[in-house]
């Protein structure tokens, strides 16, 4: 324990295209430094080779910089904490080694954290703008590589309930953002565009799957995909001309089959505290209809600061908290793994 229980953590997330770096007092957040990666817009996708040499050089600035911003002196920290995974592998080995040597020269604790754990734990930043969950609660993880809802029943025990058998929502969303010649990640954009539209302008089918708090999103990709041809055969500035209601219609329809799939998952376990999760989670219709759903159906909803939504390292932090409390801390033998379940 840091002296008289005050414990300074820096945390590294490095697990897809942001280099973040996050110091912590305790639970609170003190910086929370993301750089993010221009370069692979021009793709249409990340690159996980360039993305891992940005890493490489983003990372002793970044870390720099969260120690400037945080006011306080490497010597002052108390452990280091990283992604160990789920992530790209490249990307993940550099904030490993980094957070393996600073921790053997500093010689303080090392801390693995798990990834999509993190997207659910940063419900628990200790922030004026955030409420937190009681035990049991369900979480909506939605992100670029993951749908899930998983049941939490402590900070360390999380059992998935229900995920995506093809494309997580936030392939759905930028897969059909590409579509509809949007540049990567094309979420951010069709939420921008659909704010203007009508959702009810077009309709797409939705899913069936064997599990019914199962996703599938790949079939829906493709509806759109021949919607779009069918329709741009017709007039071949389709999309430019109705862009906002294309958009709109498409967040109602991913909306509404998480809305559902979250119901299903109330009336099993008969859980009614709902948090969502993920980079997804920053979406402004899936938000509102969560904040709805307290009155529509008396759940208690919560929904992270903004910030704490995309992959961040603030959320590594808040694992690496909890984890030093509970001594589970990690040797240098630990190695990343792009793969990992809770
Ligand atoms: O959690 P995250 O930052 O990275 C992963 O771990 O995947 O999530 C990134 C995903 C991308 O697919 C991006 O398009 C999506 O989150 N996203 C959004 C919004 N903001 C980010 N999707 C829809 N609406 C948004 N506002
Ligand atoms: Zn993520």
């Amino acid at each position: 324990m840091g002296s008289n229980n005050s414990t300074y953590i820096l945390a590294i997330e490095s697990s897809c295209d942001d280099t973040g770096v996050a110091i912590l007092h305790n639970d609170k957040v003190l910086c929370n430094v993301v750089a993010n990666q221009e370069i692979h817009s021009q793709y249409g996708g990340v690159v996980p080779e360039l993305a891992s040499r940005a890493h490489q050089q983003n990372i002793v600035p970044v870390v720099h910089q969260a120690l400037k911003q945080a006011n306080i002196d490497k010597t002052q920290l108390n452990a280091i904490a990283f992604t160990k995974g789920p992530g790209l592998m490249g990307s993940l080995l550099v904030g490993s080694s980094f957070a393996k040597s600073m921790s053997l020269a500093l010689e303080i604790p090392l801390i693995g954290v798990n990834h999509m754990q993190a997207h659910i734990l940063a419900h628990f930043i200790n922030d004026k703008n955030q409420k937190k969950p009681p035990f049991p609660f369900l979480c909506l993880t939605i992100s670029g590589g993951h749908t899930q809802i998983v049941k939490i029943k402590d900070h360390f025990t999380m059992e998935v309930i229900g995920e995506t058998i093809d494309d997580a929502v936030g392939e759905a969303f930028d897969k059909s953002a590409k579509i509809l010649g949007l540049p990567y990640p094309g979420g951010p954009l069709i939420d921008k565009y659909a704010q203007l539209g009508n959702p009810n302008a077009y309709s797409f089918t939705k899913p069936k799957t064997k599990n019914p708090l199962d996703f599938s999103f790949s079939g829906l990709k493709t509806a759109i995909l021949y919607f779009i041809q069918k329709n741009i055969k017709e007039n071949p500035h389709f999309v430019e001309e109705n862009l906002n209601d294309i958009c709109a219609s498409i967040q109602y329809t991913i909306t509404s089959i998480l809305m559902e799939k979250l119901k299903k998952a109330v009336k099993q376990t008969q859980i009614k505290h709902i948090a969502i999760a993920g980079g997804v989670s920053a979406n402004s219709e899936i938000r509102k209809v969560l904040k709805e759903a307290e009155n529509k159906y008396g759940w208690t909803s919560y929904i992270p600061k903004f910030e704490y939504t995309m992959d961040n390292a603030a959320m590594i932090g808040i694992v690496g908290y909890y984890k030093f409390l509970d001594k589970q801390f990690d040797d240098l033998g630990i190695t990343a793994s792009a793969r990992i379940k809770f």
